[in-house]
């Protein structure tokens, strides 16, 4: 049948009726002032991260928000933007978007806010995005991604890239693999439309965003997702997936790579009132200042007694240089 007909009927059962053990994101569900989210909507949480998050919202974008689920992230987006079509969702499941349909209903029963023409649904598949080139600000998918093979990944990313404005921002959440995940469950379609056995590395992960021209990544968060284990999964040893957030901007990369912001940051605490690296970055003394990877790389190779680098948290929050 192919992998992406297996996974639209393994959504449209979770359509049906929702799926427990299905995805369910590992951050915390948003609660905002004067949001209520229908209890549904919430069986229907199908994500494994956040892709809402405020400070993307500055200005009111039109937010794209492809692969929909029960409309939870849909309604949380919209929570934000209170305009018609503020929110687009498009997913290839015409069940899963009635679905999200009826319980935007529910929610605009408990929500007085919210009016139905704040979200728009449209058939549409994430590969091939019925949206114009270069007309969108922000763009969302949450554990849709990790499910396709990697030729259709590239499309999706490549397509999504097409549509965002310049400077529009596509945030994002998967689950990641600490090692490539072996044939046999790569190729097991189910398990792969459940969002377990896709997973790319972080590695890799990272270098698709940038491949397809994304110039600046901030990893947002990193967190544990799921076991696969060797009984259940045929596999030699315990794999812990993790479930990732990410921002991708749609900038062109600098001359000497992509930026990734990964938490890093430096610390000048020498004589002077600044250091200077004479390549873009001025650390004021004695105040931390975000780097990106690059960065922060560059900068320990100088090796001065004067300058701390700190590692990676993977939960880079906004700021700093490049
Ligand atoms: C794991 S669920 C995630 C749902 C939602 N993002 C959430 O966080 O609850 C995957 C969603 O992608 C949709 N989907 C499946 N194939 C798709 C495709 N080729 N293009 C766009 N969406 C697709 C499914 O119908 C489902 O709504």
């Amino acid at each position: 049948m192919g992998y992406i007909e297996t996974t639209k009927e393994l959504y449209r059962d979770a359509a049906a009726e929702p799926m427990a053990g299905l995805c369910c994101t590992t951050s915390p569900v948003w609660k905002f002032p004067g949001l209520t989210i229908p209890s549904r909507m919430l069986e229907m949480n199908y994500g494994c991260g956040t892709t809402v998050h405020p400070r993307d919202l500055a200005g009111n974008p039109t937010v794209l928000y492809v692969g929909v689920g029960g409309g939870m992230e849909l309604l949380q987006f919209a929570y934000f933007s209170r305009k018609r079509a503020g929110v687009i969702g498009i997913d290839p499941v015409k069940e899963m978007l009635e679905a999200s349909a009826q319980n935007l209903s529910l929610a605009a029963k408990d929500n007085e806010w919210l009016s139905p023409d704040y979200v728009l649904l449209r058939n549409g598949d994430a590969r091939y995005l019925p949206v114009e080139d270069n007309s969108v600000d922000v763009a969302a998918q949450n554990c849709l991604f990790n499910i396709f093979e990697s030729a259709d990944l590239r499309t999706a990313l490549r397509d999504i890239h097409r549509v965002l404005k310049p400077r529009g921002k596509f945030v994002l959440s998967d689950p990641i693999a600490p090692v490539p995940l072996p044939d046999h469950l790569r190729k097991d379609e189910r398990l792969r439309a459940m969002c377990l056995t896709g997973a790319q590395t972080y590695e890799k992960y990272v270098d698709l965003l940038v491949e397809s021209g994304f110039g600046t990544i901030e990893i947002r968060a990193r967190r544990p997702y799921r076991v696969l284990d060797p009984k259940r999964f045929g596999i030699e040893n315990t794999i812990l997936l993790e479930s990732i957030e990410v921002a991708a901007v749609k900038e062109p990369p600098p001359a000497d790579g992509a930026c990734v912001f990964t938490g890093r940051m430096a610390v000048y605490f020498g004589d002077a009132d600044q250091f200077d690296d004479e390549k873009g970055h001025v650390l004021p003394r004695d105040m931390p200042v975000s780097v990106c990877d690059k960065t922060a790389r560059n900068l320990q190779a100088l090796g001065r007694p004067d300058l701390i680098v700190t590692d990676s948290t993977y939960f880079y929050d906004g700021g700093g240089c490049c």
